[in-house]
């Protein structure tokens, strides 16, 4: 059953095809495995090469070169108003460059030659205002994405669902209320959610912009751990320099919609740039050493 649902060749046409997906396919699937391997994640490799990027005469993204390799944990930083969300939107597709190519598993995925080439990799951005939704529980706010597209039984959801609550440390919270959570929790629910879809590639913008410093750790504790569990690339786009220098494998610093620096945090802790090192000096309010 589950074969006959994932190959195009079978599929009925029209309304036959829209009914079964959005109509009374939950009985189908009862019993059934997953349409597709839902199970499964690797982590992507992505590539931007001379990648610009400008509205009207805003010059944002200036040639930016970036390779981020699968598995990583890739933190963005720099001040606000640098270009740092719109590079993430370039990597989901949110913007087009102007010119330069984003190769995602060697794939130009704006390329005009595989346009229409199937992808085989799946990714899920975590927004910073965590986007849940209120009226909603935790349960029904992590498994609202496998219920719509219906990819598999009600039995095998509440399990993903129970799951991905424990990745992100929330394992028996499925019947709180959105509306009743602190904001680090929200945040992951928010992970929890995207972690649904058993993403390759998951990205982070401004992950701690409302939280305290302490919830701020345990995020970046729980980040950590799925990096442990999980097979995925993670991005993470911030101008919590802390953060990043917590948790990240690499950091690539923007500014002035250039990249000016990429290391370890330990490079990036000893880099010369003066404008690394400005950043660094304000953001640990002039606090020098590790
Ligand atoms: N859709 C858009 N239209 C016009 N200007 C935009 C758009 N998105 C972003 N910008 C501009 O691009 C610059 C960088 O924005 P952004 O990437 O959001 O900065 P940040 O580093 O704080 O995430 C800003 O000057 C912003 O006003
Ligand atoms: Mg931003």
């Amino acid at each position: 059953m589950a074969d006959f649902f994932k190959t195009e060749k079978n599929k009925p046409s029209g309304n036959i095809w829209t009914k079964l997906t959005h109509g009374f396919t939950a009985s189908i699937f009862e019993g059934c495995e997953c349409q597709s391997n839902y199970e499964d994640s690797h982590g992507v490799d992505i590539r931007l090469i001379d990648v610009n990027k400008s509205f009207n005469d805003n010059h944002v993204l200036k040639n930016i070169n970036l390779e981020i390799k699968a598995g990583e944990t890739f933190s963005i930083i720099g001040p606000s108003g640098t270009g740092k969300s719109v590079l993430l939107k370039h990597i989901v597709k949110l913007e087009q460059p102007d010119s330069g190519q984003i190769l995602i598993d060697g794939q130009d995925i704006y390329g005009t030659e595989d346009k229409d080439a199937p992808r085989d990799y799946r990714y899920s951005m975590v927004f910073q205002s965590s986007a849940l939704f209120n009226s909603l529980s935790v349960e029904e706010n992590v498994g609202l994405w496998l219920r719509e597209k219906r990819v598999c039984t009600e039995t095998r959801i509440r399990r993903i669902i129970r799951e991905k609550l424990r990745l992100v440390g929330l394992s028996g919270k499925e019947a709180l209320m959105t509306s009743e959570l602190s904001g680090g929790m929200r945040k992951r629910v928010a992970i929890a959610r995207s972690l649904a879809m058993n993403p390759d590639l998951i990205l982070y913008d401004e992950p701690t912009a409302e939280l305290d410093p302490v919830t701020s750790d345990e995020l970046a504790r729980v980040i950590m751990n799925l990096k442990k569990e999980v097979n995925l690339t993670t991005i993470i786009v911030s101008h919590d320099l802390n953060f990043a220098l917590y948790l990240s494998d690499r950091i690539a610093m923007i500014s002035g919609g250039e990249i000016i620096e990429i290391g370890t945090p330990e490079e990036i802790k000893a880099s010369q740039n003066p404008t690394v090192r400005k950043f660094i000096y304000t953001t640990t309010k002039g606090i020098k050493g590790d």
